[in-house]
């Protein structure tokens, strides 16, 4: 008789890093739950594309709902893993009236899901997303767990909330919580916001784009697949009331990026270089040495790598879209006149 697959969470299933998680944990042998609400953050067609493997898989349940407002009890029952992924994400929003949607995605959202969790017994580890948002300017770099966080955004501050509620969940009720610090991640489905998803879109479409500040801040971007494996890890260690710093390893500039995927695109960026925004970090470098240490992590895919490869994913993605219109193109000019 076959064994019955322990059962995983994961919230945000639809998203960037939920989807590629999701899929990582099906390959581990685990039934997956996932739950999204699909916030109008970016396109639902974005998402329901993330999705669209794991839809294929036994192994994998959809949830469509709003962590804040569907039975998470009944979801959660007999789970032994969960994996946090779903927010509101995003530093240059999180000012004036949006700060709304992230105390509600963030903070709301992650207080109900401890609370759902604080009795269930069949729970090894919760694993948290958070974020080096949570550092802001910090006075040292590489930057090491025991900095102390000076959030200088918004969202920021809603992540290190989540962090708090998490201790404190943990110390009050002994909930088995592992905290990742992700610092910048992109790869294939990156959010459509983010940085480097703007610039090959913009490159490939031989568009200026914009730079905010002088494009010499640094950041130690981190490939999808070493995020995934970190969660992976601390799955499998599960040390409970732990916060890891998960890095990609390369300090690099923005315009050092751009630089290489010029070189990857063969196309010289035009760029406008605009004015510092608000909430953004000028340096975030992570010292991954007690990731290392306790999990085993060591990032593996180097930035020009991971960049060929988000290129690679992005390009297909285009032409995608571009035979699928010329189709319906075709169809339009050989279906009969109406009159
Ligand atoms: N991408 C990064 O560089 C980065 C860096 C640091 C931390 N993080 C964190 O990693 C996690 C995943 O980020 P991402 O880039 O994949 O973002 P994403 O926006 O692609 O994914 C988040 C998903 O959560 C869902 N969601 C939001 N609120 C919800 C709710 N109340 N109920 C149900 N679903 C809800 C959204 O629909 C979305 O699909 C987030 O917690 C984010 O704060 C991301």
């Amino acid at each position: 008789m076959a064994l019955e697959k322990a059962k995983v969470v994961v919230t945000g299933a639809a998203g960037f890093i939920g989807s590629h998680l999701a899929e990582s944990l099906i390959r581990e042998g685990y039934h997956v739950i996932g739950i999204d609400s699909f916030t109008n953050y970016y396109p639902r067609t974005t998402k329901e594309l993330n999705l669209k493997s794991l839809l294929a898989s036994p192994d994998f349940d959809f949830i469509e709902g709003d962590l804040l407002e569907i039975d998470l009890a009944a979801l959660l029952r007999g789970a032994r893993y969960v994996f946090h992924e779903a927010a509101q994400a995003g530093v240059r929003g999180s000012w004036g009236d949006s700060f709304e949607i992230y105390m509600r995605n963030n903070i709301f959202a992650t207080q109900k899901l401890l609370e759902s969790v604080k009795d269930l017994r069949s729970l090894s580890c919760l694993i948290f997303a958070s974020s080096s948002s949570i550092y802001g300017d910090a006075e040292k770099f590489p930057t090491s767990e025991k900095a102390l966080p000076k959030p200088v955004s918004p969202y920021g501050v809603t992540k290190l909330a989540c962090e708090h509620l998490c201790r404190v969940y943990q110390k009050s009720f002994g909930v088995p919580i592992t905290i990742l610090r992700y610092f910048t991640v992109y790869g294939p489905r990156q959010r459509p916001d983010m940085a480097f998803y703007r610039f090959i879109k913009a490159m490939t479409q031989k568009r200026q784009f914009t730079v905010y500040g002088n494009g010499e801040q640094t950041r130690n971007f981190t490939y999808i697949s070493d995020i995934v494996e970190a969660n992976i890890l601390a799955m499998k260690n599960s040390p409970s009331g732990e916060i890891f710093n998960i890095g990609g390893g390369t300090q690099i500039s923005v315009n050092k990026v751009i630089r290489l995927l010029e070189g990857i695109l063969g196309y010289k960026a035009s760029i406008q270089y605009s004015d510092w925004q608000k909430g953004d970090a000028y340096h975030t470098g992570a010292d991954v040495s007690y990731a290392k240490h306790k999990l085993g992590y060591v990032p593996k895919i180097n930035i020009k790598e991971g960049l060929q490869k988000q290129v690679e994913w992005q390009v297909s993605r285009i032409e995608e879209k571009q035979m699928k219109e010329s189709k319906s193109i075709r169809r339009r000019a050989v279906a009969k006149p109406k009159y």
